[in-house]
């Protein structure tokens, strides 16, 4: 009873991360994001707020299973490998999320379905064709106009026309409330050039959003339709209510909704400040407050890729140098909105210079002298001059730039202002020259004061350290012998220390040979590198085999020889080519995506195979009565031919 009145009493701060997708382990990109909204989670509670800290995992789509096909388990057991070892990464890496959703896990289901009723109910789900160009990795189709020659723009990597019958939301109906939104609620979306983007694409017109699929079953069923499932923008944007049980059990969700913030990677910022708007429009639920776009960690000039084997691996920085150090540098190294570069000299450099001799040596100086001159005991004060006045003040000021900072997820400044504080306390030492002061026996006050400044210098560290680096927080209070238990509002206070004696302990950084460290770390990479590149080589040459098929199955199709009468570009695509072809004694229309290998006359004329009795499609509103055969190395296409008469059967 009294801690839920005491929560009630409380402001609360609701923070989420995107879900992660489990198709590989996660890389350091994605503890980028996680890490930041950790940090802004222990500095709300820190502050006194009921904190709800949620991130998951985004398990369904075509990507997913495809993974699991090519690792030959179930798309279940896959996902399942993988979210284990997000979730022991987040342990590791002691991340305080007080929940974590999986989009596989019965509540998430149920509810989606739920909540696919509901805006089905409003009239807002409606049943029509999708056809678009499909980029697969990102399970985003995409308009002729917003490929980047002719490849996805958000990968680069080759599209494919697809074209299904599905349901839509109608994200059109709520253009002008999300244009609203966006245009006079300058804090809803931050940065601000991600705003102004978001301004332009929804002025540009919002069209309904597809938000189903009936080409793959990875995914959760559409109520009534077994045929289709819900496509995972849908499936995953609703994990931020589904979490606190959304719509059938209320009490979190009536606790913590409006989410406080939505941190999300510059990519995602789009599905977030636009279509989840429109849908939670659509449940008549109120929007959330901030949506906060952070920028990508890229290395070698781009974004991480598997492919390459550049991918930074979390777990062996942690065991190298720390969950503190790993998060320090992250923190402080990028800044908040803008991409930032990795490379391993500037990891090491920070957690040399700033972790180990900067704060490092000054705890361990600190300690070292209290127990030496003092016992071990905290002195008190006894005098004060100007340097002892200028570290007092310097020690007082961070804390409010800190709040200042924090508001704007400044977190590279919020610490190097708490930097500020390290190194005067460093030049404090070095000006006062306690192991002088302790030779002449009439300065004991003045080593005193000195002792105990120093002391309350690092325990106001220790303060304000919490939300980057608990543990080394915690370091720092244990070698103190100061109580763990704190609030923000002790980092605004000086002199707090009563009767403790400090505890010397390990060296909370130690100082490393950054030669040595670099070319060990630059031989993991290359190994890494070579390894990506030997299994690139071998998937180029692997034949990947459908699954097996019988002889009826393969009697069914009627395979043709033609002859290309004519050949024109699509009126609507530009990857696409309409043929006319003569089949015996018809002539009929065949629609291809071969337009990027193939000029419309260099077939004119030509043989080739068809595939005769496939069912008639509208491409793009051009009809395609079957299909025309191409080799496909992966690199080029090359038309199957015969030298035979037109209407031959092929076998
Ligand atoms: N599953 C979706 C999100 C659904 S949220 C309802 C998704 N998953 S993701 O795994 O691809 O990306 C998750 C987050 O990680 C994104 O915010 C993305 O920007 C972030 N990052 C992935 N690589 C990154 C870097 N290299 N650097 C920084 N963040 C990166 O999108």
């Amino acid at each position: 009873m009294a801690e839920t009145a005491e929560r009630e009493n409380k402001k609360k701060f609701y923070i989420c991360t995107p879900i992660y997708y489990p198709s590989s382990n996660l890389h350091i990109g994605h503890t980028y994001c996680t890490v930041m909204a950790d940090a802004m989670a222990r500095f709300k509670r820190l502050q006194g707020y009921d904190v709800r800290f949620l991130t998951g995992t985004d398990e369904h789509g075509m990507k997913i299973a495809r993974k699991a096909e090519e690792a030959g388990v179930t798309p279940q057991q896959y996902v399942d490998k993988i979210v284990d070892g997000v979730q022991k990464l987040w342990k590791t890496m002691e991340i305080s999320n007080d929940d974590f959703i999986r989009t596989t896990q019965e509540r998430h289901v149920r509810r989606v379905q739920e909540i696919f009723k509901k805006m089905d109910q409003k009239g807002d789900i409606y049943k029509g064709k999708y056809e678009g160009w499909y980029c697969t990795p990102c399970e985003s189709y995409w308009t002729e106009k917003q490929l980047v020659n002719g490849c996805c723009p958000d990968c680069g990597r080759p599209v494919e026309w697809q074209s299904e019958d599905a349901y839509f939301f109608r994200l059109s109906k709520y253009q002008d409330r999300v244009l609203d939104l966006l245009e006079n609620h300058p804090d809803f979306l931050q940065p601000e050039a991600r705003r102004n983007e978001m301004i332009e694409f929804v002025k540009q017109g919002l069209d309904d959003l597809c938000i189903s699929r009936s080409s793959f079953d990875w995914g959760i069923p559409v109520p009534g339709d077994p045929n289709s499932v819900i496509y995972v923008w849908l499936d995953a944007l609703t994990n931020y209510i589904t979490a606190l049980g959304y719509p059938d059990d209320m009490e979190l969700f009536n606790r913590y909704w409006p989410c406080d913030v939505h941190l999300v990677g510059k990519e995602i910022v789009r599905f977030h400040s636009i279509i989840w708007p429109a849908m939670l429009m659509s449940l008549d639920l109120p929007l959330p407050k901030h949506v906060m776009g952070h920028g990508w960690l890229l290395i070698d000039g781009g974004k991480m890729s598997k492919s390459k084997g550049n991918v930074v691996d979390p777990v062996m920085l942690i065991d190298r140098y720390g969950v503190d150090a790993l998060k320090y540098f992250i923190l402080r190294e990028y800044t908040f909105g803008q991409d930032g570069v990795f490379t391993n000299e500037i990891l090491l450099k920070r957690i040399n210079y700033d972790l180990a001799n900067d704060l490092g040596n000054l705890v361990s100086r600190v300690i070292a002298m209290i127990e030496k001159y003092r016992d071990g005991k905290i002195p008190e004060a006894k005098t004060e001059d100007d340097v002892d006045r200028e570290l007092k003040e310097t020690a007082l000021s961070v804390a409010p730039k800190v709040d200042e900072h924090m508001e704007k997820f400044g977190f590279n400044y919020a610490l190097e202002d708490i930097w500020v504080l390290v190194r005067r306390a460093n030049k404090y030492v070095d000006e006062k020259e306690p192991w002088a002061l302790a030779k002449d026996s009439s300065k004991a006050d003045e080593l005193d004061t000195c002792l105990r400044n120093l002391a309350e210098s690092l325990r106001i560290l220790s303060v304000l350290l919490v939300p980057f680096m608990h543990t080394t927080s915690e370091k720092i209070r244990a070698q103190l012998g100061i109580p763990q238990e704190l609030e923000w509002k002790d980092a605004f206070e000086f002199y707090q220390i009563e009767d403790a004696v400090v505890c010397p302990g390990e060296p909370l950084f130690p100082r490393m040979d950054i030669k040595k460290e670099l070319s060990e770390l630059e031989a993991i990479r290359q190994k890494s590198m070579e390894e990506a590149k030997k299994k690139a080589d071998k998937e180029a040459k692997k034949v990947d085999l459908k699954p097996e098929i019988t002889f009826e199955d393969f009697d069914k199709i009627d395979f043709r020889v033609g002859i290309v009468m004519k050949a024109e570009k699509h009126p609507n695509a530009d990857k696409l080519l309409v043929f006319k072809v003569r089949i015996g004694d018809e002539e009929r229309q065949i629609v291809s995506g071969v337009a990027d290998y193939y000029k419309p006359e260099d077939l004119v004329g030509k043989k080739v195979i068809v595939v005769a009795n496939l069912a008639p499609k509208q491409l793009r509103g051009e009809e395609s009565k079957g299909m025309l055969l191409f080799a496909d190395d992966g690199k080029k296409l090359t038309y199957a031919t015969a030298d035979a008469d037109d209407g031959s059967t092929v076998r």
